[in-house]
């Protein structure tokens, strides 16, 4: 009787234990998904975002852009500027079908990089 308790104990301690296991493997590859490459976001920032945002950022070619150095829109989530490169936002056409969502993130993730980078000024 009471081995058959100890048994019964250890056994559902150890589905808790897969349970655990489980969850830190998703997790992981979770973050992996998620980790943006900055430098790939950099060459996709040059391809097809420079021409209206500027290398720099600093977005000084038409009236409505955001100055990415000085912060401005992104404050928002990834996911918020996700769906706006996604779908355009104002002047800025969609790129739903150009541009995996992988690599908008990965170019959202250079625009983040611009911010205060004073060393940008030189680009100019
Ligand atoms: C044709 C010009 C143009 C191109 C090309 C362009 N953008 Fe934009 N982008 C804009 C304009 C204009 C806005 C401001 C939109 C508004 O608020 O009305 C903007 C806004 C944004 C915002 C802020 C969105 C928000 O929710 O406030 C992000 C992020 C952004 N652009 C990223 C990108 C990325 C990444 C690329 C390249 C893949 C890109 N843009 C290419 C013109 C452009």
């Amino acid at each position: 009787m009471e081995k058959r308790l100890v048994n019964m104990i250890i056994k559902r301690n150890l589905r808790s234990l897969n349970l655990g296991m489980l969850m830190l493997f998703v997790m992981c590859m979770a973050t992996n998904a998620v980790a943006a490459d900055v430098f790939n976001g950099a060459k996709i920032y040059a391809q097809h975002c420079t021409f209206c945002h500027g290398a720099d950022g600093a977005g000084n070619m038409m009236p409505d852009l955001p100055n990415f150095m000085e912060g401005d829109t992104l404050m928002q989530p990834d996911s918020v500027l996700l769906e706006s490169t996604r779908s355009g936002k104002g002047v800025m056409p969609g790129f739903r079908g150009m541009l995996t969502d992988d690599e908008i993130l990965d170019s959202i993730a250079h625009i983040r990089s611009l911010q205060f980078n004073q060393s940008n000024q030189l680009l100019r």
